[in-house]
C-alpha cells in the first residue's frame, strides 16, 4: 500500500499537496472544495496588521515606532473603524473553516510592527488554527537601512512569536538575502518549524500611455520552480525546520521534484487559478500513477533524494555550474 503521507508542522497530512496563501482560501466553500479535490491542508490568505483592529494608542505608537512602510501602507487600506470588521471577518473564516473542514487550516498573517504581529498571533491561536505561517513579505527602500538589521529584526520576530504562542510557525521567505543559509539557520535556531520558499516579488510595470507606475500580478510559470527547488536541495539537512515549496508548481511532476529536493510540502496557487480547482485532483492521480510506476512506497523513501547532499555530483547546486551552465549554450539555432 503506498503511503502518501508526510509530515509539515507538527501535523501528520495526507499527502505533499497544499494550496497556499490566495484568494482560493478566502470562503469555507472554496476550502472545502480544495479539500474535496484533494487538497491535504490550505493556507489562508494573509490578514495585514494594518487590517486589523488596533487601539488608538497602540495604533498611534506603532506607527511612530520608525515603521514607514507601515505608515504609508495605511493609505492602501479602509479607514481605521473598518479594521474590526477585517479582523472579525478573518478570524470567523479560520473558525468555520475548523469546523468544517476535515483539513488543516495555517493562517497567514503579515506584519509591520513587532507588537502587532505577536498580538494577532495570539488571536489566531484562540480561533483555532493548526498552524501559523509568517508571510515576511517587505520592501526595504530606505538606503540607510544595511542588510543585518533586517534580517536581525525577521529572526527576533520569529523568536518574539514562538515565546508568545503555541502554535507551529513557518515562515514564508523571499529569495532576495545576501546569504540565505545563513539566515535559514539562524531561523531555525529561532524556531521556525518551516521555511516556505519563496513568496513571489511583484513587480509594479511602466503604463507608457498613461505615464504612469501600475500594479501587476502575473500568474507563475512552471520555470519559476527551479530557484525553489535550488534552495531546499541546498537547506535539506542543514536545517531542523520542514521546508516547503511554493511558486512554480504546476504538476505532479513539479511536486515529486520539490520532494526530491527536500521539501515535506509543495504548495500551488496559480495553477488551480488559471485552470481550475479540479487541476488539484488531476495532480493528486498523477503523482500517485508515478510513485507506484517507480516502485516507491512512500514520499518519505523519496525524500532529499536529489538534495545537495544526497547527489554524487553536487557541482550543478554550486559556483562552477554558473560557468559549465554558461559554456553549454550553443549558438546553433541563430547560426544556421
Ligand atoms: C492572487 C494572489 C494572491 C496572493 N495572496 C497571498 C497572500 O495573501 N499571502 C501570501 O503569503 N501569499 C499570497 N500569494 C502568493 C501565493 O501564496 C504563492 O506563494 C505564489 O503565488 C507562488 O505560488 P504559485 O506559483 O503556485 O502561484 C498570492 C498569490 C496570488 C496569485
Amino acid at each position: 500500500m503506498m503511503d502518501l503521507t508526510t509530515d509539515y508542522l507538527g501535523l501528520k497530512l495526507k499527502n505533499p499537496l497544499l494550496v497556499s496563501s490566495s484568494p482560493l482560501t478566502e470562503s469555507v466553500e472554496n476550502i472545502l472544495r480544495l479539500e474535496e479535490a484533494g487538497a491535504a491542508a490550505v493556507v489562508l490568505p494573509s490578514i495585514f496588521e494594518e487590517q486589523l483592529s488596533l487601539e488608538g494608542n497602540s495604533l498611534d505608537r506603532d506607527i511612530t515606532r520608525g515603521t514607514e512602510s507601515f505608515a504609508e501602507s495605511l493609505s492602501y487600506f479602509p479607514a481605521y473603524e473598518d479594521y474590526r470588521q477585517g479582523q472579525d471577518a478573518y478570524l470567523g473564516l479560520l473558525h468555520h473553516a475548523k469546523i468544517r473542514a476535515g483539513i488543516p487550516v495555517i493562517a497567514s498573517l503579515n506584519g509591520a510592527t513587532a507588537g502587532g504581529w505577536v498580538r494577532f498571533a495570539k488571536e489566531i491561536e484562540q480561533a483555532g488554527a493548526d498552524a501559523l505561517e509568517l508571510n515576511t513579505y517587505s520592501l526595504v527602500t530606505d538606503p540607510a537601512v544595511a542588510s543585518g538589521p533586517v534580517e536581525q529584526g525577521l529572526v527576533d520576530l520569529v523568536r518574539q512569536v514562538k515565546q508568545n504562542t503555541k502554535l507551529p510557525i513557518a515562515v514564508k521567505l523571499s529569495p532576495h538575502y545576501t546569504s540565505l543559509a545563513n539566515l535559514a539557520r539562524q531561523l531555525d535556531e529561532a524556531g521556525a518549524d518551516a521555511l516556505v520558499l519563496f513568496n513571489r516579488f511583484y513587480q509594479p510595470d511602466f503604463d507608457l500611455d498613461q505615464m504612469d507606475v501600475v500594479p501587476r500580478l502575473a500568474l507563475s510559470r512552471p520555470e519559476e520552480l527551479l530557484l525553489r527547488l535550488h534552495w531546499v536541495a541546498i537547506l535539506y539537512g542543514n536545517v531542523r525546520a520542514s521546508l516547503a515549496v511554493t511558486g512554480g508548481v504546476h504538476s505532479a511532476h513539479d511536486v515529486l521534484k520539490a520532494i526530491m529536493a527536500g521539501a515535506q510540502v509543495a504548495m500551488t496557487v496559480s495553477e488551480l487559478l488559471a485552470r481550475g480547482v479540479d487541476r488539484l485532483a488531476i495532480m493528486r492521480a498523477e503523482l500517485m500513477r508515478w510513485i507506484e510506476e517507480h516502485e516507491y512506497e512512500s514520499i518519505d523513501q523519496m525524500r532529499g533524494s536529489l538534495s545537495r547532499r544526497s547527489v554524487p555530483d553536487p557541482s550543478p547546486f554550486e559556483r562552477g555550474n554558473y560557468i559549465k551552465t554558461l559554456s553549454s549554450y550553443t549558438l546553433r539555432a541563430t547560426v544556421e
